[in-house]
C-alpha cells in the first residue's frame, strides 16, 4: 500500500459549488485554492475534485467533452496545475475524476465516430453494423447519424459507451478486448491519466470502474483486466498515484489494480444500514431514509452493517482500502435522516472505521438536503449539490454574484449551518469533525491500514441494545447509538482512557458503560 494512504482523510468537493472567487455565481479552481487553508484545518489532506473538465455539463461535468482541457467556468489548466503545486505545499494531495466509460457525445472522438467514412474513431464506441440492427439488450441510439450503425449508452443519452469489446462476442459487431479498437480506447485513456499526472495530480477516482467491457463475466474478468494493465502502468511510471474505484465491490477492485473503493448505498449495502437505510423512502418522498444504525429511535442493531462489511474487509484488507464515505454527490446528504448529535456519532464511526475516509463537502456542518428541481442532469441529487455555507450574509459566502445567477440556491434556512458559526462553537459537528480527524492523525491505530478486531456486537432482538465495541490497534472504541443507557462487559484492562468521548459513560471494574448517545475512543 502506498505510505501516504495509510494517513489520508479525503474531502470530496464538488466544484460548481464550493467557491466562486470571480463572481459568476459557479464555484472555480481558484475558489479551492483559496480554501485549501480551511481544508487542512479540518484534517483533510487529500482531495477528489469531481470532473472538472470541459463539458456540455448534461450530467454535471461526467460527460466529458475534453478530457485535457479544464472547463472555462472553473478557469484554466493552469489554474488546476497551480492547485496542483499549492495543495502539495500545503501536504494535501489531489486526486481528479477519471470517467474511462464513456463522453460527451460532443466529444470529438464521438463526433469522427459518427462519420460514415473509416477513419481513426470509428471503433472508438460500440456500434452496430446497421442502423437496423439494436444494441443486444443495451440502452442505445439509431437514427442520428449518418454512420449506419447504433451505439451503446453507459448511463444517460448524452454518454456513449467507449469501447472495450466485449466479453462473450456473439454478434459480428462486437469486438473482443484484445481487438485493434478497444485496445486504442485503453491506450488513449492511458494518455489522459499521463497528461494529468505529468501536470502534477496524485491519482483518480474512477468513475463507473465496472463499466468498461460489455458482456463481461460474472467477476468481470476482462474489465479487470484492464484495470490491472492501467494499474501496472502506474506502478511504473507513477509510484505515488493512487486509484480509487466507484464500484463498491472490494474482492473485484482492490485485487485488480485499486488501491481503494468506496462504499456506495446501494440497498442492503453496510453504509446504507448505518447511515440511510431507504426502506421508507418511495419516489415521491426520498427523504424518508427509514430505520438505520444511527437513529436513535431505531431497532436496527450493528449486525446488518457488519455482516455485508466485515467479510468485505477481512478478504481484502491486505490488498487494498475499503473506505468509508459521509456520502457523496450522488446520495441525499445524511442530515436528511439523521439529527447533529446523531451525525456525530455516525462520523466518529467512520473516521476510525479502517480505510480512508471520505468526507463530502459541507457534510462537516450538517449541510442540509434541498428538495430542488433538476439541475445538470442532476434530478433527486441535486439537492445535494447545493453551494457551500461559509457565513451568515450574502449568499452565505459562497459567492458575489446575485443570487439569481447563483449555480444553485443557497440554503435559505435563517438556521442554515455555516462554518464561521460552527468554529465558534466548541461543540458543533465542525469542531467535533476537527478533534476526530486530528486523533486519527495523531494514532497510528487508527490510521486506514491499522488491524480492527470486533469487541462486542449487541443484538438488539437479544440484548434489548445496539452498543458496539472495537478495536483499532490498541485503542478501543465504542458507540452507544440509543437513547437507553448500556453496559459493555468487555473486561477491560485497569489505566484505559478516554482519548475522544461523546455523551457520558465510564469505565467500572472492566465494564465499559455507556451513555445515551455516546461515543468513546480508549488509549
Ligand atoms: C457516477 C457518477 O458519480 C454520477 O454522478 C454520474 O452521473 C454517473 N456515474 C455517470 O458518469
Amino acid at each position: 500500500m502506498k505510505e501516504w494512504l495509510k494517513d489520508a482523510v479525503f474531502y470530496e468537493i464538488y466544484p460548481q459549488s464550493f467557491y466562486d472567487t470571480n463572481g459568476d455565481g459557479i464555484g472555480d479552481i481558484p475558489g479551492i485554492i483559496e480554501k485549501l487553508d480551511y481544508i487542512k484545518e479540518l484534517g483533510c489532506n487529500a482531495l477528489w475534485i469531481n470532473p472538472c473538465f470541459d463539458s456540455p455539463f448534461k450530467d454535471a461535468g461526467y460527460d466529458v467533452r475534453d478530457y485535457k482541457k479544464v472547463a472555462p467556468r472553473y478557469g484554466t489548466n493552469e489554474d488546476l496545475v497551480r492547485l496542483f503545486d499549492t495543495a502539495h505545499e500545503k501536504g494535501i494531495r489531489v486526486l481528479l475524476d477519471l470517467v474511462p466509460g464513456h463522453t460527451s457525445e460532443e466529444h470529438e472522438w464521438f463526433k469522427a465516430s459518427c462519420q460514415p467514412e473509416h477513419n481513426e474513431y470509428s471503433d472508438r464506441f460500440i456500434w452496430t453494423n446497421s442502423c437496423f440492427t439494436w444494441g443486444g439488450g443495451m440502452p442505445f441510439i439509431g437514427g442520428e447519424t449518418e454512420r449506419n450503425g447504433t451505439y451503446i449508452l453507459n448511463f444517460f443519452k448524452c454518454q456513449p459507451a467507449l469501447n472495450y469489446g466485449y466479453g462473450t462476442c456473439r454478434e459480428p459487431w462486437q469486438q473482443p478486448t484484445d481487438a485493434p479498437g478497444p485496445r486504442a480506447t485503453v491506450e488513449a485513456i492511458k494518455d489522459v491519466m499521463r497528461f494529468w499526472l505529468d501536470k502534477g495530480c496524485d491519482g483518480f477516482r474512477v468513475d463507473m470502474a465496472a463499466s468498461l467491457v460489455k458482456n463481461d463475466t460474472k467477476d468481470k474478468k476482462y474489465t479487470c483486466a484492464i484495470w490491472r494493465e492501467i494499474a501496472a502502468m502506474l506502478a511504473e511510471e507513477y509510484p505515488e498515484a493512487a486509484m480509487v474505484s466507484e464500484w463498491n465491490e472490494p474482492k473485484l477492485s482492490l485485487k485488480n489494480g485499486f488501491d481503494m473503493d468506496f462504499m456506495l448505498e446501494h440497498p442492503n449495502s453496510g453504509y446504507s444500514w448505518l447511515m440511510r437505510n431507504y426502506d421508507g423512502a418511495t419516489d415521491s418522498d426520498p427523504h424518508n431514509i427509514g430505520n438505520c444504525y444511527f437513529c436513535a429511535d431505531s431497532d436496527v442493531g450493528i449486525a446488518k452493517f457488519l455482516d455485508h462489511w466485515l467479510p468485505l474487509y477481512k478478504a481484502t484488507r491486505k490488498d487494498g482500502l475499503y473506505c468509508p464515505i459521509t456520502c457523496n454527490h450522488d446520495t441525499i446528504r445524511p442530515s436528511a435522516g439523521l439529527t447533529v448529535d446523531e451525525l456525530k456519532l455516525a462520523y466518529a464511526m467512520l473516521f476510525t472505521l479502517p480505510g480512508a475516509p471520505f468526507l463530502y463537502y459541507g457534510d462537516e456542518i450538517g449541510m442540509r438536503y434541498l428538495p430542488l428541481p433538476t439541475k445538470e442532469g442532476g434530478y433527486f441529487r441535486t439537492g445535494s449539490r447545493t453551494p457551500m455555507q461559509w457565513k451568515k450574509g450574502k449568499n452565505l459566502g459562497f459567492s458575489k454574484a446575485k443570487a439569481d445567477k447563483l449555480y444553485l440556491p443557497v440554503d435559505p434556512a435563517p438556521d442554515a449551518p455555516t462554518v464561521a458559526a460552527q468554529e465558534k462553537d466548541p461543540d458543533s459537528l465542525l469542531n467535533t469533525v476537527k478533534s476526530l480527524l486530528a486523533l486519527r492523525h495523531a494514532r497510528a491505530d487508527l490510521h486506514a491500514d491499522a488491524p480492527f478486531k470486533v469487541l462486542y456486537a449487541a443484538d438488539p432482538e437479544t440484548d434489548g441494545q445496539r452498543p458496539f465495541a472495537y478495536k483499532r490497534g490498541k485503542l478501543v472504541c465504542a458507540v452507544n447509538p440509543a437513547l437507553d443507557e448500556a453496559a459493555l462487559p468487555l473486561n477491560l484492562r485497569k489505566g484505559l482512557k478516554p482519548l475522544f468521548a461523546l455523551g457520558g459513560g465510564g469505565i467500572k471494574d472492566g465494564t465499559l458503560y455507556l451513555g445515551a448517545q455516546s461515543f468513546v475512543i480508549l488509549g
